[in-house]
This record gives structure tokens, sequence and C-alpha cells, in this order.
């Protein structure tokens, strides 16, 4: 009986090199399925050796493209992109400034993870993000492009229960996990008949974000609901408000089919506020409830998420957004994001790359 369970030194020995074999075969399985793999971690520091770069975060290639297309953008010769968990970080310079560009994807849960990745794996001195937007303020026009000051996030809500009023504690509110300081929209304001008729959707109240700083304790959270954009990049953008911006989606007009232009040429606007959620804003209705009750002018669906993450981990930012549309309709111009969001987006660009000039 006990020779059945005992083992020669020979048998020892093959016992042992297999497990062996197996753990090592383990370790490669785990390093294979690890977020950077070793070849990738190689390429984050060779980069990392020419750093710092200016990170520049784009929320799709619609936007992306005519950056990548611009003279004023030369890919890196030796590495011109490394992908790293399922994102494509570029590299190049645009005029003197190093740059890393990269594509975040609709929404605020891929711009945060994007903008966190780009932040973790390299040398960033700073990110500039640039999209298109919605515009929330009648004042300004299709083709202006925005720069605030301060951004939100408006999708963070505690939903409250039909029958309590706005005097009325929210669930955890006591605990100050939720407050009554931001929003609220009560659906019983949105009736088509008028007001006042009572919505079994009753209301929300829009709630601060609970973050992180990275300088902070760890797990012990703050609360944010304006996060300002860095002083000193928003003190330089007042330099890109003389900045001349195309007018028109094509130029050279013929007689069956005339060249499409704005009504008035565009223009680069410091705003005090923007906000982001991921909800595509097509509504009047509650983009003016947006502007009316936070003042914003933007509205877009990533800014909120980089400038986020961005401030936990102690990187100056700035969102640079032009208008391509009054969100949910109204304005003058026909047609609005179907014909002017290619000409919004090349704005932008010639913005955001104006203002990366000013950096360097
Ligand atoms: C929303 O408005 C209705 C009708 O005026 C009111 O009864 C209700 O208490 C309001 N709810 C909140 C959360 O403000
Ligand atoms: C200009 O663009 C508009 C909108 O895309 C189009 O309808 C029109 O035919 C274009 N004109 C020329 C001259 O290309």
């Amino acid at each position: 009986m006990a020779a059945r369970s005992s083992s020669s030194p020979a048998q020892t020995t093959t016992t042992l090199a297999l497990l062996l074999v197996v753990a090592a075969a383990a370790a490669a399985v785990a390093a294979e399925a690890a977020a950077v793999a070793a070849d990738a971690a190689r390429g984050v520091r060779q980069v990392n050796r020419r750093g710092p770069y200016l990170g520049v975060v784009v929320p799709n290639g619609f936007e992306m493209e005519p950056l990548l297309r611009s003279p004023a953008f030369s890919p890196a010769k030796k590495l011109p992109y490394l992908d790293v968990a399922g994102r494509r970080f570029r590299f190049g310079t645009i005029g003197e400034k190093k740059v890393i560009i990269v594509m975040t994807g609709l929404g605020m849960l891929n711009s945060g993870v994007t903008t966190q990745l780009l932040l973790t794996l390299f040398d960033v001195e700073g990110i500039v993000h640039f999209g298109i937007a919605g515009n929330a303020d009648p004042d300004l026009h299709i083709g202006d492009v925005t720069v605030p000051r301060y951004w939100a996030h408006t999708g963070l809500w505690n939903w409250q229960r039909y029958g309590d009023g706005p005097e009325k504690e929210l669930a955890l509110e006591s605990n100050g996990d939720y407050t009554r300081k931001y929003g609220a929209l009560n659906f019983s304001d949105y009736g088509v008949a008028g007001g006042g008729g009572g919505n079994l959707l009753n209301g929300v109240w829009y709630q601060p974000e609970e973050v992180f700083p990275a300088d902070g304790t760890p797990e012990s959270r703050r609360h944010e609901f304006w996060v300002p954009v860095d002083g000193r990049y928003y003190q330089l953008a007042q330099k890109l408000e003389a900045m001349p911006l195309e007018r028109c989606v094509n130029r050279t007009g013929t007689a069956t089919s005339p060249a499409t232009c704005l009504a008035r040429a565009p223009a680069v606007a410091r705003v005090e506020r923007g906000c982001s959620a991921s909800v595509f804003v097509d509504n009047a209705a509650y983009r003016q409830f947006l502007r009316s009750r936070l003042g914003v002018t933007p509205i877009d669906m990533e800014s909120a998420a980089v400038v986020l993450v961005a401030a936990q981990q102690g990187a100056p930012f700035i969102a640079i957004r032009s208008l391509s549309d009054l969100a949910g309709g109204g304005s003058a111009e026909s047609n609005e994001a179907g014909v002017f969001a290619a000409l919004a987006a090349q704005n932008a660009v010639a913005v955001a790359v104006k203002f990366i000039s000013l950096l360097s």
C-alpha cells in the first residue's frame, strides 16, 4: 500500500519538471492575456524615452481623420503607432510638439478608459481633446468652435420616487452619496398639453461624480460636478478667438450644384460651460433645460469623462468642440449636422492644431 503512494527519485524529478513546464506555460498565457503584452510594454518604454508628449484625444474616426490627413501632423517614422487594449496610440509631431493621438470611441466609458490608458502608459504633459458637439446656446451658430471653462457629467442621476416633492430627501442622501444641489429635471413640466399634470416619472437630480485624485488617499472619495479645464490652457485659448475659420462645405459651386456655405463665418468662442453624457441629445426641450438650468453651450458625449480623468491624474486639459447643430433642431440653417458636420470637424481640427502650436 505504502509503496503505491511513494515515488522513486526519478519519478519525483519528472513530476517536478512537468510542474515547471506547466507553470511556465501558465505564465506565458498570463503575459499574453495581460492588457500590455511584453512587446507592447517594450514599445511603451521606447516611446517614453522620447517624451513628454501632448495627448490628443479624439472621439471618433470622423473627427480624427482630418487631423491625420492634415499637413500639420507628421507621423513618427520609426514607430508610428502602438496598439494596446484595443486602442491605437499614434505618435508624431504637430508643429514642434510631440503628440500621441488616440481615438476613444463613442461615449463616457470609452473616453474615460482611453484617457486613463493614455495617462497610465505614456509620459503625457497635457491633453487636448477636440470634436464636434450639439449646441445649446441659440446665440451661437453652427460651425462656431467653443472652448468651455468648466465641464460637467450630466448622466449621473438620482431618480426620485413618484409622490416625493423637491423638499423630500433623496434615497441615500443622508449618507452623503447624493445631493439635491444640481438638476432637477421634473418630467411633469414637459407634458405636451402643458405642465403640472403630474407624471409617474416624477423627477431626477443630477449628481456630482465621485472622484479619486491620484495624489489623494486611495478609496477616499471627493465629489465634483463642474470640473475646470487647465487655467493656463484656457488663458492661452483667448488667442484663438481671432482665428479665421472655414465657412463652406465646398466652394466651387456650379449652376446645378451650388457651393454650400454657412450663413455667416464661424468663430472661436471661449464659453463658461459644457456638459457630456452617454446620451445623444436631439431634443429641443432637453437642450433648453440644459441651457437654462446649467448654462451650458456645447453638449457632447465624451469631454467631461476626459476632463474627469485628466483632473484626477493631474494632467492639464482643454476641450475644443465645434457646434455641428442646434441640438433638437430649430436653427435657421437647414439640414444642419448632416451637411455641416464635416465642416465642423474640419474646423475643430484647425483650432486644435492652432492651439497646439501656441503651446510650443
Ligand atoms: C414635479 O412636479 C409635480 C407637479 O408640479 C410635483 O407634484 C412634484 O412634486 C415635482 N417633483 C419634483 C421631484 O420636483
Ligand atoms: C456641396 O456640398 C453639398 C452638401 O454636401 C452638395 O449638396 C453640393 O452638391 C456640393 N456642391 C459641389 C459644387 O460640390
